[in-house]
């Protein structure tokens, strides 16, 4: 049932506020996280995050919280890339498997590969009867509920909201934050939900701004830090739903190659807050525009009023969330996606040749 949605991807999207509100209210109960027992990081020297597609741009942010709030080093692979590999592991490390389905082939031989050589495997995944679920040594359900579309949204956020909790977990058990530090991100945690609604309101000036993005033959998305992998996020919803070549890159990174393909027919999606690092996001923006690159900004009113004039396009985003910032600006990511394969006419909730649940390699 779409609840009178035109696609499930559209009733799945506008489901977020509500989905992260049960989410995070199960995993954080006043000033406290409440995690099953055995979930204490103290004695962790690593953490090998490990999943496919949309559930490693999950665990790619997480990366970043883990390390930046919790001190603790933090491996990250694509699943299919990781079985075959055969790293070597810390005993004393935990494995992190990530999966909306918990059927994925490769993030299931993944799991199987490290068990045994790690202290503890840690499934953060949707279907709480799966496989995935199942052969983990603890599992954390993300709640988001039944997701129909085959393009992953609710159950990104969600993801995101609970690898949010560990890590703040993580920081908690080594002895990183002080109280008022840990309440401080637990109430930028608790604010997101919110955060999400508000930003569920750019929806129509995504629907305008796909009209551009439709006739694109390619799309960059652009961002720094925890918002990177939300750019590649951007990127991989797009190309999925409405069949455009798009490419995530780190804003950094434009210089050392991607550059060369700017000119006024390639729009640049820069995702940016307005942060300690956006002067040099701007500094990027300015690239672009003077090879008459066409530039839609994603962030929040200080920052659309900071990057001035030449941006061809601002979305303006809520202001908060810390650094949980990644989850709110999925939300414009997926609407772009979601309004240019609409106006492209593709299948939005059925996308050719993808499959819901991947469970062959
Ligand atoms: C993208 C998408 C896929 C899945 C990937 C992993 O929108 O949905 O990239 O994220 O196939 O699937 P799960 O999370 O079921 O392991």
């Amino acid at each position: 049932d779409k609840g009178g949605y035109r696609h499930f991807m559209a009733k799945e999207i506008a489901e977020q506020p509500a989905v992260l509100g049960d989410v995070l209210s199960h995993y954080i109960k006043g000033d406290r996280i409440v995690l099953p027992d055995g979930m204490d990081f103290s004695e962790v020297d690593r953490i090998t995050l490990v999943a496919c597609g949309t559930a490693y741009l999950a665990g790619y942010v997480a990366k970043y919280w883990f390390e930046k709030l919790a001190g603790l080093p933090c491996d990250l692979d694509v699943a299919s890339e990781f079985r075959y590999r055969e790293p070597p592991l810390s005993e004393k490390s935990w494995g992190i498997f990530v999966s909306q389905s918990g059927e994925t082939a490769d993030t299931l031989a993944a799991l199987h590969y490290a068990r045994g050589k790690v202290a503890k495997t840690v499934g953060v995944v949707n279907v709480g009867t799966s496989a995935i679920a199942r052969d983990t040594d603890t599992a954390l359900p993300t709640m988001a509920g039944v997701e129909v579309c085959v393009a992953s949204s609710k159950a990104f956020t969600c993801q995101l909201a609970v690898l949010a909790v560990l890590a703040l977990k993580a920081a908690q058990d080594r002895g990183m934050l002080d109280d008022a530090a840990l309440a401080r991100h637990l109430a930028d945690l608790r604010g997101i939900p919110a955060l999400v609604n508000q930003a569920l309101s750019t929806a129509d000036d995504c629907e305008k701004l796909a009209e551009w993005l439709s006739e694109s033959a390619d799309v960059l998305f652009l961002g720094r830090g925890p918002l990177y992998p939300v750019a590649l996020e951007g990127a991989l919803k797009l190309k999925e739903l409405s069949y455009i070549h798009a490419e995530g890159y780190a804003s950094g990174e434009l210089k050392h190659g991607p550059i060369a393909l700017i000119d006024q027919n390639m729009p640049v999606v820069v995702v940016a807050p307005r942060d300690e690092l956006f002067e040099k996001t701007v500094s990027n923006m300015q690239e672009v525009m003077a090879r008459h690159g066409q530039v839609l900004l994603v962030s929040d009113a200080a920052g659309i009023e900071e990057a001035g004039d030449g941006i061809h396009a601002p979305l303006t985003m809520p202001t908060g969330g810390g650094l949980f910032q990644p989850i709110v600006y999925a939300v414009p990511m997926q609407y772009l996606a979601y309004f240019t394969a609409v106006a492209k006419g593709t299948d939005v909730d059925q996308p050719r040749n993808l499959a819901k649940s991947v469970t062959v390699e």
